[in-house]
């Protein structure tokens, strides 16, 4: 039987933390390492799709023939999200963006109080950051496919399903976090526990699943909704 030829497909991966600054020397970020993202970048290209990497700060190295837009905060990524989606038939939306920011970035840098044995109580006032998925998925065309993720501490599946439909996504990639040093992560850990669910209502769950064969199962879920939107 002759191999079927895949189509190739425009897709834009986000991946990596954000960072949003405090002061000069210091930021509120998260523990994201955007191992999941890259690999969807460098099997995406693998497969033979045009790809652009939307990453914030990583210890990683792009891979080859992949196009790569560096970013530092939600709003940066915002920015690059924005400008680049149109031109995309397909957005993975891997990036675990900070939900907040400090409201004012102090110029210099924050200084303790220098008294022997004060405990100064501190306060930072933070203000939420744009959902940038929600958005590109409220001006999106009919034939362009968004997957998500959802990282949840508990209630997975219902949390998921809850944002697939709020954030109008084609599918959702539910993990659920695991304390630290233990269980499957999802941060910097493989293999990982979680489920991929639909627009559908289909929930497909997979237990102790490498990353990269859970890369290959997120490709696999954007090019079979992109065909049926070519179908439709
Ligand atoms: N996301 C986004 N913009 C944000 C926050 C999240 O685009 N400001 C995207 C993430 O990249 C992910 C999805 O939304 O694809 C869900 O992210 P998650 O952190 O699980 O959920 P939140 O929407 O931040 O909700 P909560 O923090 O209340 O769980």
């Amino acid at each position: 039987m002759k191999p079927r030829r895949r189509r190739s497909y425009r897709l834009l991966i986000t991946a990596g933390p954000t960072r949003e600054p405090i002061d000069p020397v210091r930021f509120i970020s998260n523990y994201s390492t955007g191992t999941l993202g890259y690999a969807l970048a460098r099997m995406a290209r693998a497969r033979g799709h045009q790809v652009t990497l939307i990453s914030g700060p990583t210890e990683l190295v792009a891979p080859r023939g992949v196009r790569k837009i560096d970013v530092e905060t939600a709003g940066e990524m915002e920015q690059a999200v924005v400008k680049t989606f149109p031109k995309a038939d397909g957005l993975i939306m891997g990036a675990a963006v900070a939900d907040f920011r400090p409201i004012r970035v102090a110029t210099q840098k924050i200084k303790r109080s220098g008294v022997a044995g004060s405990l100064r109580l501190w306060q930072l006032e933070l203000v939420e950051n744009p959902d940038i998925v929600a958005r590109v998925a409220r001006q999106r065309r009919g034939s362009q496919a968004i997957i998500g993720f959802a990282l949840e501490t508990e209630s997975l599946l219902a949390n998921a399903r809850r944002k697939l439909k709020s954030k109008d996504l084609d599918a959702i990639v539910a993990t659920q976090l695991s304390p630290r040093g233990k269980g499957r992560g999802p941060f910097g850990t493989d293999p990982v526990d979680g489920a991929i669910l639909d627009r559908e209502g289909r929930t497909k769950s997979f237990r102790s699943l490498a990353k990269s064969r859970l890369a290959a199962r997120i490709l696999d879920t954007v090019e079979e909704t992109l065909a049926s939107r070519a179908k439709e």
